[in-house]
């Protein structure tokens, strides 16, 4: 194919593209600037069907930014890790492109291991190089509030407090996993429970420094929950860790 006819088509391709966005006049959507590889891939999901329409903006985060889509009437939010482009030197950019996606199955995978074991989690749909499909988690036909912006009566405060330590327990005694981020924002709050989010970084028991990050996630929790809600302590979490821990060693030696 020459130059031309690979640009021309690559126009085409995003023209189909836009046509789809829906909300393509919702100021979020035009002010980002999606790099051609993205849009490519964009277009490569709505091809496939699972997304229809891409939506407003969620959230620009450190690494990546989160955008809300439609697949016929299913709401979803896509992650996509950003690549740099203030590199121009195509070997470095082709070369953070490779682990820009690694990354993105990483977080796939550990959302996947985290839901088998039963810890709400936004349910992973599908991957693209650096788009991450997932579910939208919603309250009240909301974005969802991070712990962080919520005021929780005390009693309910406990209970999201002790689900979340359950949580912890079971990412580490069943899905043999650390969260490896895990804080007041990265748990999101629904009238249901709370949900775990964000685990691109989240490691495997095997991983050096996994211990490390379990302590820090469990100081992290145990500090926000003290800190507003008077309860909670480091203690406490490591008990319950070691004693689920013992339990499912028990039931494995029967
Ligand atoms: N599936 C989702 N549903 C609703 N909101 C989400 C979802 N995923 C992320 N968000 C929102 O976007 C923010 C950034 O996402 P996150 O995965 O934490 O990325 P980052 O690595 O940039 O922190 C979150 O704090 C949350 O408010
Ligand atoms: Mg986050």
């Amino acid at each position: 194919m020459s130059r031309r006819t690979k640009d021309e088509d690559f126009d085409t391709r995003i023209d189909i593209l836009r046509t789809r966005l829906k909300d393509s006049d919702d100021k979020n959507v035009q002010d980002a600037v999606f790099d051609r590889r993205t849009l490519m891939d964009l277009y490569s999901l709505a091809s496939k069907g699972v997304i229809d329409s891409l939506g407003g903006s969620v959230c620009t985060g450190k690494e990546a930014n989160i955008f809300r889509a439609m697949a016929g009437e299913k709401e979803l939010a896509l992650k996509i890790y950003r690549i740099s482009t203030s590199n121009f030197n195509s070997m470095q950019d082709y070369l953070q492109g490779d682990i820009v996606s690694a990354w993105t199955r990483k977080e796939f995978r550990n959302l996947s291991r985290a839901e088998e074991v039963g810890i709400p989690v936004p349910h992973p749909i599908a991957m693209k190089e650096n788009i991450l499909v997932m579910d939208l988690i919603v309250m009240e036909g909301q974005v969802a509030p991070t712990l962080k912006d919520m005021n929780l009566e005390q009693e309910e405060a406990r209970a999201v407090y002790e689900q979340i330590v359950h949580y912890i327990s079971l990412l580490y005694n069943r899905a043999q996993l650390v969260h490896a981020d895990l804080s007041e924002f990265n748990i999101l709050y629904r009238q249901e429970g709370p949900v775990i989010i964000d685990m691109g970084q989240s490691v495997t028991l095997d991983h050096p420094q996994a211990r490390r990050f379990l302590e820090r996630d469990i100081a992290n929790v145990s500090h926000y929950f003290r800190k507003k809600y008077s309860l909670g302590s480091p203690e406490e979490i490591w008990k319950k860790l070691i004693k689920d821990r013992d339990e499912i060693k028990e039931k494995k030696a029967d």
